[in-house]
C-alpha cells in the first residue's frame, strides 16, 4: 500500500509539471514577441530606404567609385560598411564611435559636407537612429535574418 501511495504522487506532478512549464512558456512568448514588435519598430531605419536618398542629395558627389574622397565610398551598403581611409566610419549601434556621424554632425572635422551649412536635423536623426538601430542595410535583410533565427529558438 504504502509503495503504491507513493508511485502515484510522482504521477500527479508529472501531470502539473507540464501544465505549469507550458502557462510559464505562454508568458515568455508573449512578453518576447512585444519586445520583438518594439525593436522592429525602433530599427526600422535602414540604408537603402532612408539613408540612401540623403547620401545622394549631399555625400555621394565626393564619395563615389570614381571620387572616393578620404577612400569612402558611399553610394553602395558593403563600401559604405566598409570605410574610409580612416578605417570603418559606420559602427553599427556605435554613434560614438561612428566617424561618419561625428563629421556630418560636427562634432569632429573635417565637418562633412566641408564648406557647406550641416545638414538638415531630421536628416542627422535619419542618419543616427540608422547607426544606432544597427546600420540595417535594407528590411529585408532583417527579416530573414530573423526567420532563420526563429526555429533555433524552439
Ligand atoms: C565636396 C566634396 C564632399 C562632399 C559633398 C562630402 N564629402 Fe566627405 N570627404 C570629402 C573629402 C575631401 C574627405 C577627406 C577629408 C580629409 O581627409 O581631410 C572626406 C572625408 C569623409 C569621411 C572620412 C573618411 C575617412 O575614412 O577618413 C567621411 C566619414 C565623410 N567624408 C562622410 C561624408 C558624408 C556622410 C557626406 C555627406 C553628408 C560627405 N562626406 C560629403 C569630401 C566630401
Amino acid at each position: 500500500m504504502h509503495t503504491c501511495d507513493r508511485a502515484r504522487r510522482p504521477g500527479l506532478t508529472n501531470l502539473t509539471f507540464p501544465l505549469w512549464f507550458s502557462s510559464l512558456c505562454l508568458c515568455a512568448c508573449v512578453v518576447s514577441s512585444s519586445f520583438g514588435a518594439d525593436t522592429k519598430k525602433a530599427a526600422k531605419v535602414t540604408y537603402e530606404e532612408h539613408v540612401l536618398p540623403i547620401l545622394r542629395d549631399k555625400c555621394i558627389g565626393c564619395h563615389n567609385q570614381d571620387k572616393k574622397r578620404g577612400g569612402l565610398v558611399l553610394s553602395n551598403y558593403t563600401a559604405a560598411m566598409q570605410g574610409g581611409s580612416s578605417g570603418v566610419v559606420v559602427k553599427p549601434g556605435d554613434l560614438d564611435n561612428s566617424l561618419l556621424f561625428k563629421l556630418v554632425s560636427h562634432k569632429t572635422e573635417p565637418h562633412m559636407p566641408p564648406n557647406s551649412p550641416r545638414l538638415p536635423d531630421v536628416m542627422l536623426a535619419v542618419i543616427e537612429k540608422w547607426i544606432a538601430g544597427g546600420a540595417l542595410e535594407n528590411s529585408a535583410a532583417r527579416r530573414s535574418s530573423r526567420a532563420s533565427r526563429r526555429p533555433m529558438s524552439v
